[in-house]
């Protein structure tokens, strides 16, 4: 709710910086996939599996050069309240192709010439946010999958309401303020080292305060870096 005085406070009681919970991480959650992890940030829950690297069908679709990343992210029916019709949408498309576009610059895929990568993300539960925790478990399954990669991906969304900056916003607060004015949210993708691999923003900001976007999402990233590093070790034991 938003006071003048107050500015904007957290109807779950979360401080402005603070991710959901619970954060969970695991790996190798599909036997028959090449890899495969699941992600989980307060109720948004995503599954991530990984198949090949496979020649790409069909022939005319590949490149000599290097091996291609498909991504596709689909939201299933039963995710949220109000069922949504089975089937590829605009949505899902563009969420596939920003997909792809966070996770290739991580990947070595130079290294397979004329192969693909297909990497299916399913949301089981979406409370938004799933686009970020679809990307937080496709690069954990790119690396349970053996996919060379120069460094791993993390993502978190940025919320703008009013002129409040929050971190992490749950459905209730991505619908309740989507139209209010000077309302935004901000997904972005962070490799470990630092890298923006993805970005979007609709809506209005200032140059200052989009800095501050892109602090609070590197923190939040730190953190959720850390979460899948040690999923990823216990797979490995
Ligand atoms: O999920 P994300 O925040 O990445 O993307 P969005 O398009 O901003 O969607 C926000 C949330 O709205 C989703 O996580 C779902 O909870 C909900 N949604 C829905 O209920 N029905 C849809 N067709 C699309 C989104």
């Amino acid at each position: 709710m938003t006071t003048k005085e107050k500015g904007y406070v957290r109807e779950d009681g979360r401080k402005n910086n603070e991710l959901r919970s619970p954060i969970k991480a695991e790996v190798g959650i599909i036997p028959n996939a090449d890899g495969s992890a699941m992600f989980q940030i307060g109720k948004t829950i995503a599954l991530a599996a990984v198949y090949g690297p496979k020649k790409m069908h069909p022939q005319h679709s590949q490149d000599p050069e290097k091996g291609t990343l498909r991504c596709t992210y689909n939201m299933n029916s039963f995710s949220v309240e109000e069922r949504i019709r089975p089937g590829p949408s605009r949505r899902s498309t563009e969420i596939s192709k920003i997909t792809e576009w966070a996770l290739e610059p991580v990947l070595m895929l130079d290294k397979f010439p004329n192969m693909v990568v297909d990497v299916h993300i399913n949301i089981i539960q979406a409370d938004a946010g799933t686009r970020c925790a679809g990307i937080n478990a496709a690069a954990m399954a790119l690396a349970h999958a053996g996919i060379p990669m120069k460094d791993m991906v993390s993502s978190i969304s940025v919320g703008k309401i009013d002129k409040t900056l929050v971190l992490d916003l749950d459905k209730y607060e991505d619908s309740e303020f989507k139209d209010g004015e000077g309302s935004t949210d901000i997904p972005v993708s962070i490799t470990h080292a630092g890298e923006i691999t993805h970005l979007q923003l609709d809506g209005k900001i200032s140059k200052e305060q989009l800095m501050e976007v892109i602090e609070m999402a590197k923190e939040a990233c730190g953190k959720i870096y850390e979460i899948q590093k040690k999923a990823l070790k216990e797979a490995i034991k």
